[in-house]
């Protein structure tokens, strides 16, 4: 048996590989890893999910930053970014078409906006779980106090993305200014673990300065954090932000990426994201494909869609708008993949 199929052997088996591995795996990889790597990801996706596919509204509720991330349109010190804040009842609106639409669970999405109080977000909660008792709420807020998070959970709050970035430190230091450390970004994500929360990390893929060792550095965080959520997707450059001529990250590696992190934990929650649709026509499907069983179409009103860009050429208005839902679940069944309407939680049994 050659070395690579080795390594999958491995990581299907016993769902850990170290650093060094993962390393060799990516930099080695070829056709017949690729397909190997699917194959045992979508068998053991199976086991846990059958064919299905969770959606989740995706809703921005804000694109007002105080962070300066050097790869993100909407950091704070980009002047060109028209700006903009839903009210309380534009999303309690959104989640009412949302609902309507089939969606059980809604992604309230932002930037970190010092008017998304405690005090703000905790009475929306409360009045999203009084609208709609039988759905999820999953927050993407940034980093909060462990106080503060505590706080959300207690108000209705179900699951929490934070993306990780990168688990290494200096590679996280070429992406960030310094008054954002991965130190913080790590303790955030075991606060949010600890008061419990079902918890999402992730990284984009081909970000500036990234290597192989930092993926491989990723895929080890994973395996220690154990998350119930992973979103990765392509960096994608945008036109107003320091990696303006940087070049996109490759779709192909995301996919391979896909199946890996499948392998790692077979049950986890795993995204085909906007930035991989974005990146290629049929990325989601792809995605799907290699191991993903989440998408997360955007319920945010039109007329702010186009304003939350954090990367260039994002797709907001097509297929992958939560009013194409039923687009959607055709292409979906065009793969053989069924689109279900339940909250889609993390399942910890085998089928
Ligand atoms: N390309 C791809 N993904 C990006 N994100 C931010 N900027 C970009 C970009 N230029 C991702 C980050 C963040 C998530 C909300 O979007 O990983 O955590």
């Amino acid at each position: 048996m050659n070395k690579l199929t080795e390594l999958i052997n491995k990581l299907r088996d016993t769902h850990t590989l170290s650093i060094d591995e993962y390393e060799y795996l990516i930099k080695n990889r070829n056709d017949e890893a690729v397909n190997l790597l699917r194959e045992y990801a979508i068998e053991n996706r199976r086991k846990y999910y059958d064919n299905k596919v969770f959606v989740r509204g995706l809703i921005e509720v804000s694109n007002i930053c105080k962070n300066d991330c050097y790869y993100c349109g909407i950091r704070k010190s980009n002047l060109n970014c028209d700006r903009y804040r839903l009210t309380k009842n534009e999303i309690l609106e959104c989640c009412k078409e949302g609902y309507f639409l089939g969606f059980r669970t809604f992604v309230l999405q932002g930037g970190e906006d010092g008017t998304f109080t405690d005090n703000f977000v905790c009475d929306l909660l409360e009045s999203i779980k009084k609208n709609h008792p039988d759905c999820a709420i999953t927050l993407s807020l940034g980093e909060r106090s462990k106080e503060s998070y505590q706080r959300l959970y207690e108000s209705g709050a179900d699951r929490y993305l934070l993306r990780h970035e990168t688990a290494d430190e200096f590679h996280y230091s070429k992406l960030h200014p310094s008054d954002l450390t991965l130190y913080n970004r790590i303790r955030c994500l075991y606060d949010l673990k600890e008061i419990g929360y079902q918890v999402g990390c992730g990284f984009m893929v081909g970000s500036p300065h990234q290597t192989t060792k930092n993926i491989a550095l990723d895929l080890k965080f994973i395996e220690e954090f154990q998350p119930d959520m992973c979103g990765i997707g392509p960096f994608i450059p945008h036109k107003d932000t320091i990696f303006s001529n940087e070049k996109a990250g490759d779709p192909d590696l995301c996919c391979f990426l896909l199946s890996i992190i499948r392998l790692i934990k077979p049950n986890i929650l795993l995204p085909a994201t906007t930035a991989l649709g974005t990146v290629r026509n049929d990325g989601r499907e792809k995605g799907i494909l290699s191991g993903a069983n989440v998408i997360m179409p955007n319920l945010s009103p039109l007329s702010v869609r186009k304003k939350y860009a954090l990367y260039d050429g994002k797709i907001s208005t097509g297929e992958e708008s939560a009013q194409s839902l039923n687009k959607l679940k055709k292409s979906m069944n065009a793969i053989g993949y069924e689109v279900v309407v339940s909250r889609g939680d993390i399942n910890k049994n085998n089928l």
